[in-house]
């Protein structure tokens, strides 16, 4: 193996950069773009790995989370698991106290519907669950949730499109927005925040806290970069892997974020496994439950 190793990876590098995809590829760090299966494969062992017993045991409550064919890994006989279910379990175990007392949800740009999956697997006191997104994606969901849920819960769903919401229809306990207010525009975003103001009694965010530049993590500049940069709330870089950065970047989320002065946060903490987002749940002033 060796002598194909000699003959390939050390015939030709420059000794200034030859730890930058050279040839220390081959000696010590794992060339991430060959090899980025194994890195998030090795995420996802840690993230499973330090999940304590209650979170393991509401993850093997959700049933049917292999459907679509996510990239997972076996940790043991009775858990498969990809990243999206591992930071749903996270994600509702902060909101756990909430959700076992609120009995309706509204979530803004849900995906295909991991989040709703888990909250009514595992929530019997939800009766309704309102899903907000744009057309295609709000296809996809409808698709994927009545194949993983039963009908009884399938049946609580109803799904928004983004052109027919009228923020005067919808009025929810509890306001959900994960992974994608920094991808809106900012009017966007603050027509969201006005409507949860006025419609809601809770609001749980879990988004990014910043920008950061794609060369930072080794991506290339791209349109749809480019648009991510500008879109959202939170607009000023910070390098995501400063702890101070971030400390200074996550204070701005938890003012950003707010509804309004009216509101006030209950509770805020890091996002595992991503360094860039935080979560928090805020409350209207004049609720006492939850
Ligand atoms: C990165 S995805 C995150 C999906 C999901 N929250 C999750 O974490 O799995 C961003 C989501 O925001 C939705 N979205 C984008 N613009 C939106 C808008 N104006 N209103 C509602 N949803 C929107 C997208 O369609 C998509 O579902």
């Amino acid at each position: 193996m060796w002598d194909n190793i000699c003959k390939n990876a050390f015939q030709s590098y420059d000794i200034t950069t030859f730890r930058h995809n050279g040839p220390n590829n081959r000696l010590t760090v794992y060339n991430p773009k060959s090899h980025g299966v194994l890195f998030l494969k090795t995420i996802l062992w840690y993230c499973i790995r330090s999940m304590n017993d209650h979170e393991r045991s509401l993850l093997k409550k959700i049933n049917n989370r292999n459907f679509g064919q996510p990239l997972s890994i076996k940790y043991d006989e009775n858990i498969e698991v990809d990243l999206d279910y591992i930071l749903c379990i996270k994600e509702l175990c902060f909101l756990e106290e909430c959700l076992s007392t609120v009995h309706s949800v509204v979530e803004i740009g849900g995906g295909y519907g991991r989040t709703a999956h888990g909250i009514l697997s595992l929530f019997s006191g939800i009766k309704a669950y309102y899903i907000i997104d744009l057309q295609p994606v709000l296809i996809l969901a409808q698709q994927f949730l009545k194949h993983v849920l039963p009908k009884d819960l399938f049946k609580k769903i109803f799904f928004i499109s983004v052109q027919s919401f009228n923020s005067l229809n919808i009025q929810t306990d509890l306001c959900i927005n994960i992974n994608s207010m920094q991808e809106m525009q900012e009017c966007v975003v603050k027509e969201y925040l006005l409507f949860i103001n006025k419609q809601c009694k809770y609001f749980y965010t879990n988004n990014t806290v910043g920008k950061f530049l794609p060369s930072m993590c080794g991506f290339e500049e791209t349109v749809s970069s480019k648009k991510a940069i500008q879109s959202g709330i939170l607009h000023e870089y910070f390098n995501i892997f400063s702890d101070e950065e971030r400390q200074t970047a996550q204070k701005k989320f938890l003012e950003a974020f707010k509804p309004s002065v009216s509101w006030t946060c209950l509770k805020h903490a890091e996002c595992i496994p991503w360094p860039h987002y935080y979560q928090a749940l805020y409350r209207k002033q004049s609720q006492t439950d939850c």
